[in-house]
């Protein structure tokens, strides 16, 4: 099954994903980490499997806050971050576009429960968002996520700065760590946009 990227945003817009896109863009995800050829990438894919990474969705409330909306979400994002770097002219290895774009919101694996919706519940009250948080490992989000990549396969030193700073400046550690950062990894801006791009454009 081929992913129809134009049906997927049409879905993530109204906020939905049918079985037939959740199931596409996992083996989208698949297809592109399987040609890597790097030790511990079956393993990683295993994990994904066994995990809830391709039905979980990517929050509560916000974007991609429906099944399968972590997978699409994290495919999306590597799609534009290899757009963008294409378009500005950086020769950023296939693999770490790859690796970066799946691997950076992997700390949302395993920590959305269902929520139920009670009726008469409005905007803004608990029982109005179709999940909840409940992160039994809390050691921060581009931190976990590098640490559960890295459990698996062993990331270069750009795909770590990308996974680990992928929020920028909404992490309150980035700034004093940032002018090291953009001179070691000047593509982290594009992860950023990218990610803003399909979360804030697209609501993916
Ligand atoms: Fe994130
Ligand atoms: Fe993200």
């Amino acid at each position: 099954m081929t992913l129809d990227m134009k049906v997927l945003l049409e879905e993530g817009k109204k906020g939905c994903l049918s079985e037939a896109t959740i199931e596409s863009v996992r083996q989208e995800i698949i297809g592109a980490m399987a040609g890597i050829k790097r030790k511990g990438m079956d393993k990683m894919l295993k994990y994904m499997e066994s995990s809830d990474f391709y039905r979980a969705p990517a929050s509560t409330k916000f974007h991609g806050n429906y099944e399968g909306g972590l997978a699409a979400h994290s495919y999306l994002v590597y799609h534009e971050f290899d757009e963008l770097l294409a378009r500005h002219g950086s020769g950023l290895a296939s693999e770490s576009r790859i690796i970066a774009g799946i691997c950076h919101d992997f700390c949302k694996i395993g920590i959305y429960r269902k929520n139920e919706i009670k009726k008469g519940r409005g905007k803004g009250q608990s029982g109005a968002r179709p999940y909840y948080f409940d992160d039994e490992f809390p050691i921060g989000h581009g931190e976990k996520s590098l640490w559960i990549a890295g459990r698996y396969i062993e990331p270069t030193e750009k795909e770590a700065l990308l996974i680990r700073w992928h929020m920028g400046g909404y992490d309150k550690n980035y700034e004093i760590n940032e002018p090291m950062i953009k001179q070691k990894c000047p593509e982290l801006v594009l992860l950023q946009s990218a990610d803003r791009i399909v979360s804030g454009w697209h609501n993916v």
